[in-house]
């Protein structure tokens, strides 16, 4: 079955939010390669079908460095600020009941086979595409050595800057992919938000850089909504995090803001995750 929905209007996005909220959900299966349950499912409302991916908050395995039963949360907190900022990156998600109890439904967007290959990769130096931006120089377990890089496209910028904002822990290559339609999507935001700097990325390749004037003019418009006591987002995300997560993530919108620039790695842990893809 693939996806009756491309979200491509604020209309559709809202009739979507509809049928993830009040659509009756039906589990398919298990996604393997998930680290927490993460459940294939589909999900029914009225004339309408779509495929999605449901997290339950008790499928959710406890980290070190996230409090626990949180993650889904983050997953929805991340849509809402993807979608507010106009970044439309995150597939709409919402938290719900299901039948393993709470936790995120997600829109199911039918990824284009090996699209993640011209947006992230990790190649060997000599096969690095002109133009793409080098990340990290590695060596593999049999002593290849690799380079992670990734393509200097805007709307890859533009997610880098999103990465930022959300104090996304865990971006990987594999988590960014394209549908049908030529739209970059991203997915598994569990890990973000904290209120502790954890930004790690493959997306390094614009550090210093000046930021462009589209990621500033929404960075503007999103700060200026969240410093609006009662705003719809501001009172979505109480919902979902900490004041002190909202503090957090209002005062990177600044520092980006202050400083107009990408910022680069901080050194308090691995800038890049392992496997990068
Ligand atoms: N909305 C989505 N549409 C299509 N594929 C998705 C979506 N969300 C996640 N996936 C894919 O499903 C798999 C598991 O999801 P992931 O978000 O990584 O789970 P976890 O939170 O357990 O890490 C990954 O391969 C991911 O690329
Ligand atoms: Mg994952």
């Amino acid at each position: 079955m693939t996806n009756l929905f491309a979200p491509s209007s604020q209309e559709e996005v809202a009739r979507i939010l509809d049928v993830l909220t009040f659509g009756e959900l039906e589990i398919e299966g298990r996604l393997v390669d998930a680290s927490n349950l993460a459940l294939l499912g589909q999900l029914e409302l009225g004339d309408v079908r779509t495929r999605v991916i449901y997290k339950p908050v008790r499928g959710e395995r406890p980290l070190w460095d996230f409090p626990d039963g949180t993650l889904a949360d983050r997953e929805a907190a991340a849509f809402v600020l993807s979608a507010v900022g106009g970044w439309n990156l995150v597939p709409p998600t919402v938290l719900r009941d299901g039948p393993h109890g709470p936790g995120s439904v997600q829109l199911w967007v039918d990824a284009v086979e090996d699209a993640t290959a011209t947006l992230v990769n990790v190649v060997k130096p000599a096969e690095l595409v002109p133009g793409w931006l080098p990340v990290l120089e590695a060596q593999l377990a049999d002593g290849t050595a690799v380079v992670v890089a990734h393509a200097d496209l805007p709307e890859l910028a533009s997610v880098a800057v999103f990465d930022v904002v959300i104090n996304n822990a865990d971006r990987k290559g594999s988590h960014l992919v394209l549908d049908e339609f030529g739209s970059l999507w991203g997915f598994d935001h569990g890990v973000s938000l904290h209120a502790e700097p954890k930004l790690r990325t493959v997306l390094w390749g614009w550090a210093g850089k000046a930021l462009p004037e589209a990621e500033l003019a929404r960075l503007y418009a999103l700060s200026g909504w969240l410093s609006t006591p009662g705003s719809p987002v501001s009172v979505t995300l109480e919902r979902l995090l900490t004041a002190a997560e909202i503090d957090a993530l209002s005062q990177r919108i600044a520092g980006l803001l202050a400083t107009g620039r990408f910022p680069g790695p901080n050194s308090r842990g691995p800038a890049v995750p392992w496997p990068p893809l």
